[in-house]
């Protein structure tokens, strides 16, 4: 294994810890000098059902990228980043360019990027202050604003639409597929998938859930015939959509269409994330609604449960009227938020070695 020069290999110790839909990193680094990189993007689309047309990978590459240029900058570097045009959608490459700049102060942000995770399980009711609004507004420009979901009832209608958006979640063969290979047993942490005690059951179940999840034999019999799916529902969706500060959608002034629209979405909600770890908050994405609402908008069959289509359907009529004439084609994110301590399992990182291309 080749060693990566300075600061480079610092830079990425630290632009590894972004975020990732099922902690996917889908990124490979190759390393040209000590000034230059490529980074090897991908998604996950003709696998994974929640990751149509690759948006919510392209937001978690914005999430990685925005890290590497906050790093850079404790450098003394500015980065300059490049997609490469005739790289696939699918596979997209993008040159990158660290720059120094002695006028460049290092970003307030990098000091928590380590620190930033998902909390998956109930957090504090407390409201947030204006204070801590201003802050995450401005941890983006203008182009993206918060909607907030505050109060009992909103939080209530939220988490109720979380939790019958999970019973498609939790039904779909094609979901099912995905849980099976994103999750891993008995642990606190992992390395490249979610570890099954972040995901915020109590052990029972967690341990019922282990059995079930063995086959999709089991898994259909549940939930034909017990409702194996309420209690993870009520559990991970119901109860954690109640106990949270707030609910929030993150607009874009205009629609998100093409992958560098993604991408750029992608740095705003890092820089979001990271805003609300520096303030002490946690959060959680809540992103299937939208993606479920998106197949439906467009007529595209994403299961071949019968009926899913219709469930899917019934659910994507609830969003407008919650997001009360915010249009749903700009919401770019959707997620939970509140007071809480950081969760005390949770996803890790491969390693730099793994990630550089190349490097077995
Ligand atoms: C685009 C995107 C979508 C995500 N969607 C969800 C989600 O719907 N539910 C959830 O619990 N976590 C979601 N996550 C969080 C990831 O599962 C999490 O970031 C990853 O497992 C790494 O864990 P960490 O953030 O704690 O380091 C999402 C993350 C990203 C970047």
């Amino acid at each position: 294994m080749r060693t990566v020069p300075q600061p480079i290999a610092d830079i990425l110790e630290l632009a590894r810890w972004a975020p990732s839909g099922d902690n996917t990193q889908p990124w490979r680094f190759e390393v040209v000098d000590e000034r230059h990189l490529i980074v090897h993007a991908f998604d996950t689309r003709d696998h994974c059902v929640y990751d149509l047309d690759g948006h919510p990978s392209q937001i978690a590459l914005g999430a990685m990228l925005e890290t590497l240029s906050i790093a850079a900058s404790t450098r003394g570097m500015r980065t300059d980043f490049r997609r490469r045009l005739d790289s696939p959608e699918t596979r997209p490459e993008y040159f990158v360019e660290l720059i120094p700049d002695s006028q460049l102060l290092p970003d307030p942000l990098f000091a928590y990027i380590r620190h930033r995770s998902v909390q998956r399980r109930p957090m504090h009711t407390s409201p947030l202050t204006d204070q801590h609004k201003q802050a995450l507004q401005s941890a983006f420009g203008t182009f993206y604003t918060i909607r907030w979901f505050e109060g009992g009832i909103q939080r209530w209608h939220l988490a109720k639409l979380m939790f019958d958006n999970a019973k498609l979640r939790l039904t779909l063969p094609e979901a099912y597929l995905v849980h099976r290979n994103i999750i891993e047993w008995k642990t606190r942490f992992s390395e490249d998938r979610v570890p099954d005690q972040a995901l915020g059951l109590d052990a029972l179940t967690l341990k019922l859930m282990r059995w079930v999840m063995a086959n999709w034999r089991r898994v259909n019999f549940f939930n034909t015939y017990l409702a194996g799916h309420l209690v993870p529902r009520v559990e991970m969706d119901l109860l954690p959509g109640i106990f949270c500060a707030a609910h929030f959608a993150i607009l874009a002034s205009k629609a998100p269409e093409t992958i560098d629209d993604y991408v750029a979405a992608g740095r705003a909600v890092q820089r979001f994330w990271l805003t609300a770890t520096s303030l002490g908050l946690q959060l959680q994405p809540e992103l299937t609604p939208l993606i479920f609402s998106r197949y439906v908008r467009e007529d595209r069959t994403f299961s071949r449960l019968p009926g899913a289509m219709n469930m899917a359907a019934m659910l994507a009529k609830r969003l407008p009227g919650l997001l009360q004439g915010n249009p749903v084609e700009q919401v770019v994110f959707l997620g939970r938020i509140g007071i809480g301590t950081a969760a005390d399992s949770r996803s890790l990182r491969l390693s730099v070695g793994r990630l550089i291309s190349g490097n077995k």
